[in-house]
Parts: C-alpha cells; sequence; structure tokens
C-alpha cells in the first residue's frame, strides 16, 4: 500500500458520524475531517454575499473564491483534533455562523451543484491522499476514497435523531424546539441529500451498517474501532 488507511463514515444527518469519528481518530491517531463543514462553509459565503443556492452561474463564480481552512487538518502534535473543528473561510473564522439554522436550511440546495461537489472533491482528495485519516460526510465511501480500507453506514431511526439534536440544542441553552419540526426538518434533508442526481448520500455495497439507535457512543466507537483493527489483521 502506497498511503495509510482511511476510514469513511457516512450517514444521514444526527447520526453521530462527527461525535464518532472525530473519537475514532484520536483513539487510532489518525487525522479528521468534516466534510459537511466544507458544504456548510460554502453555504455561509453564498448567503453572505445574497448568492441564490440554485443559481448555477452565481454559485459558479462563487467557488474559487471560496478559501476555507480547518482546525482538524492542522497537524499539532499536542492536540490532533481539537473539537469542535474550527472553520475558516477566506481568513474570517465561522465556526459557529456555519452551524445557524439558515445555514442547515439551505446546505443541501448548495450541495446538490455539481460545480460545487467538483471543487470539494478535490479538495477533500487532497487531504487523504496520504492516508491516516477519518472523513466523515455523505459520499466518502461511494466517491470520495471509493478504496477506503473501512467504509462505515452509520444510521439511526429519524426519531432518535431528532431526540438528539432536541438534547443538543437543550445542552447549548437555546430555545427549545418541538420534536415534530425537528424530524420534519432532518427527514426534509435526508430526502434532498439522497435524492440529488450527483453522488447522493447512499451505503456503498461495502460498507458496514452500524445501526445506532440504542447504543452508546462510546459502543458506537468501540465497534469502529474494532472493526478497523480486524480489517488491518486481515
Ligand atoms: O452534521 P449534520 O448531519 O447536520 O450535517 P453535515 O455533516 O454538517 O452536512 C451538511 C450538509 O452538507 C448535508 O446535509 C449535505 O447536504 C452536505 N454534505 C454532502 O453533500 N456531502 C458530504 N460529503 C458532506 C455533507
Ligand atoms: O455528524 P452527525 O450529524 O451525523 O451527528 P453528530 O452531530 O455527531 O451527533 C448528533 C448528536 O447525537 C450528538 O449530540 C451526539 O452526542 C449524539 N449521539 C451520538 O452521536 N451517538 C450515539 N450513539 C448517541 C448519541
Amino acid at each position: 500500500r502506497s498511503r495509510l488507511p482511511i476510514i469513511a463514515i457516512d450517514g444521514p444527518a444526527g447520526a453521530g458520524k462527527s461525535t464518532v469519528a472525530r473519537q475514532v481518530a484520536q483513539k487510532l491517531g489518525l487525522l479528521y475531517l468534516d466534510t459537511g463543514a466544507m458544504y456548510r462553509a460554502i453555504t455561509w459565503l453564498a448567503l453572505q454575499q445574497g448568492i441564490d443556492p440554485q443559481d448555477q452561474v452565481a454559485m459558479a463564480e462563487l467557488m474559487p473564491t471560496c478559501q476555507i481552512q480547518l482546525s482538524s487538518l492542522e497537524n499539532d502534535t499536542e492536540s490532533p483534533n481539537p473539537w469542535p473543528t474550527r472553520v475558516w473561510v477566506n481568513q474570517q473564522e465561522v465556526t459557529q455562523a456555519i452551524r445557524s439554522e439558515v445555514v442547515t436550511k439551505q446546505v443541501s440546495a448548495v450541495a446538490a451543484q455539481p460545480i460545487v461537489r467538483e471543487t470539494l472533491l478535490k479538495q477533500q482528495q487532497q487531504y487523504g491522499e496520504k492516508g491516516g485519516i477519518v472523513m466523515e460526510g455523505r459520499d466518502i465511501g461511494t466517491h470520495v476514497f471509493p478504496q477506503a480500507e473501512l467504509k462505515v453506514f452509520l444510521t439511526a431511526s429519524v426519531h432518535e435523531r431528532a431526540r438528539r439534536r432536541q438534547l443538543d440544542l437543550k445542552a447549548q441553552n437555546q430555545p427549545p424546539v418541538d420534536l415534530e419540526a425537528l424530524e420534519r426538518a432532518i427527514y426534509e434533508r435526508d430526502r434532498q441529500d439522497s435524492s440529488r442526481q450527483v453522488a447522493p448520500l447512499q451505503k456503498a455495497p461495502d460498507a458496514v451498517e452500524v445501526q445506532t439507535d440504542g447504543l452508546s457512543i462510546a459502543a458506537v466507537i468501540a465497534k469502529i474501532v474494532s472493526l478497523y483493527q480486524a480489517r488491518l489483521a486481515g
């Protein structure tokens, strides 16, 4: 093998990808990349500039002007994977801003644009070119790194994912949102991500599906680490 191993973690919104991927990376001494943060960063910039995410021409012009930096890729041995991943767009920190409700609502439309996907795909492949990374998103196992040593498809029911999101909001002292509204928002984002033409959310045929309803974060991490060790040994 000419590079270090890659772990690809894909799945729908709120399945636990970011939480689990980061800790798996930490345990195994690998880098961690949240590719969703990149799609969110572009969405933030488009909204900032008053660009309609559906406007293909404007989005194509925007792409070369958008420079994204992620703290989790700075190879700092003291803390290889700081949490949350800090994100900058053209030197401006957008760590909090990319998690806003407006960005969350628009991100699937941005991520459906072929020019956006083409640009980010290349950047993600470059970041992972030497391997030694846990990459998390929607299309890592299917498009970004179809050769990944381990592919995990992380899922949970819509109800469970909405409940987790509700707990997240509570932990952040945000105003309470009704569980059904959260379920609808999650369902709608999954629908958009699964039905787009380019690189839709889909389980790779050779991915291991991990259903996380009723599983603790620690249990999910342990499961992925053991799958990885079995893969490398085998
Ligand atoms: O963390 P959360 O589940 O809310 O979503 P995310 O991972 O931050 O991803 C935000 C959005 O980016 C997704 O809903 C997709 O539309 C898009 N995305 C994508 O299309 N491909 C990826 N590899 C990662 C994210
Ligand atoms: O990245 P993604 O949208 O897939 O999910 P996340 O933001 O990592 O996780 C959503 C929430 O579910 C976080 O608050 C996690 O602590 C929680 N959670 C989990 O990730 N896994 C479990 N087995 C149980 C809860």
